[in-house]
């Protein structure tokens, strides 16, 4: 039985997509959240998920990164830390103590649009093509050895609204697939 922590701070689509759709035998040790008030929450519930909540906002950041790494203390042998929609910085004492075993997902073609609002950043810059990056992690915002990439090609004919319906239905239709791939190669 392979084991993996999700991080997540928002909605949980791709949290609920994991949930969903994993393999049997890979099990989801909890959710660990920043952010009280987010939805993933709710989720984690629904599919009977232990959620640990950080409020990053009540402590600072030393405080949180001790709680961070306590909290996935109380799990021993996990294999996989998957970032969904985390809206923290994984401190580099956290990143080196899980080298390789870190992984994040991204709304756009990386290196292009890191950061917030990647959707709506490629689509008024104007490209072409967009995409999701899925990427082991490193000190730096949205960087790090890519792992996966899926293209699509942006019709300006369509609405923003459309275009991120587009990107999340791609996130989820692949990251299940490669957490799984990866853990397989454990
Ligand atoms: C996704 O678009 C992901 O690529 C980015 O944050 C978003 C999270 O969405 N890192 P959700 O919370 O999974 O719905």
């Amino acid at each position: 039985m392979k084991k993996i922590i999700i991080l997540a701070s928002g909605n949980g689509s791709n949290f609920e997509s994991i949930c969903k759709k994993i393999d049997k035998n890979v099990k989801i040790e909890c959710l660990i959240t920043n952010n009280p008030m987010a939805q993933v929450i709710k989720k984690a519930k629904k599919y009977q998920i232990k959620t640990h909540i950080i409020d990053s906002k009540s402590i600072n950041k030393n405080e949180y990164k001790e709680l961070l790494i306590k909290t996935l203390e109380k799990y021993s042998s996990i294999d996989l830390i998957v970032l969904a929609g985390y809206m923290k910085i994984i401190e580099k004492e956290i990143i080196e103590k899980y080298k390789n075993k870190i992984i994040n997902i991204h709304p756009s073609l990386l290196p292009a649009f890191k950061g917030m609002n990647a959707i709506q950043k490629a689509y008024t810059y104007g490209v072409k093509y967009t995409g999701i990056t899925i990427h082991y992690i490193d000190e730096n915002i949205d960087e790090g050895t890519i792992i996966e990439q899926k293209v699509i090609k942006i019709n300006y004919k369509e609405n923003l609204e459309y275009l991120e319906n587009k990107i999340h239905e791609i996130e989820h239709e692949t990251y299940t697939k490669v957490i799984e791939k990866i853990l397989k190669t454990m």
